[in-house]
């Protein structure tokens, strides 16, 4: 029985063979954030010689990529790149993730946007049919705080102010508790245009191409 630790290995390799053929001396790769984006970082290192930099969706990736050679480039300098590697915290059928367990939504959201290919890497546990048993994180401004938790209350999810956590990006998260989300695209639209929302971790109007899932019988490709 191979352990969750094992499957986010296998994820990671399957992602490594996923990206090989998109490798060249201009390409530049979007990096995810989580403990299954380490793993994938780790592994990067090996092609390090084949690929012109990386561009990473936090703080934490790209001092883990810089530590292992790989050249970190601001998305600024970048204008595009063939794929994007990341984890999630669930992912349904259709692709649609619920991201941001790490704190790195909003950009992961902005980096993925920029890639050609969006490449959810997981172990088979963050499969579900409905979206939403993972709390839903929304990066605010502090100032919109309590203004965004009564809407997300107003929506039916009890939110939580994640606490002692600032994102990269200065704001805080609320981790809204109890939806049931069976239409991820429009709760997407909905929370983003909530006055003093960032955004939330809703990836549904820009889904994954393509999911590695670990399982216990080899790798899943949806
Ligand atoms: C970080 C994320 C991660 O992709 C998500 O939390 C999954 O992490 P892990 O690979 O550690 O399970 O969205 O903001």
């Amino acid at each position: 029985m191979l352990s969750q630790q094992d499957l986010k290995q296998q994820a990671a390799e399957a992602a490594l063979t996923y990206i090989e053929p998109l490798l060249s001396p201009e390409a530049v790769i979007g990096v995810g954030t989580g403990s299954t984006a380490d793993l994938f970082i780790d592994g990067l290192a090996r092609y390090r010689t084949q690929f012109r930099a990386a561009v990473a969706s936090s703080e934490r990736s790209a001092q883990r990529l810089a530590a292992l050679g790989i050249v970190v480039l601001d998305l600024n300098e970048v204008h595009t790149m063939p794929v994007y590697v990341d984890g999630a915290d669930e992912i349904n059928e259709r692709l649609h993730m619920l991201k941001g367990g790490g704190g790195a939504l909003t950009r992961e959201k902005i980096v993925a946007s920029v890639a050609k290919k969006f490449v959810c890497i997981a172990d088979e546990s963050k499969l579900v049919q409905v979206l939403g048993r993972f709390p839903l994180p929304i990066e605010v401004l502090p100032l919109a705080r309590e203004a965004v938790a009564r809407v997300a209350r107003e929506l039916g999810g009890e939110p939580v102010l994640r606490a002692g956590f600032t994102t990269d990006n200065g704001n805080q998260i609320l981790d809204v508790h109890g939806l049931t989300i069976s239409d991820a695209v429009a709760l997407e639209a909905r929370l983003n245009q909530v006055p003093g929302v960032v955004t939330n971790g809703l990836f549904a109007a820009r889904p994954a191409d393509v999911a590695l899932l670990a399982t216990q019988q080899g790798i899943r490709q949806l």
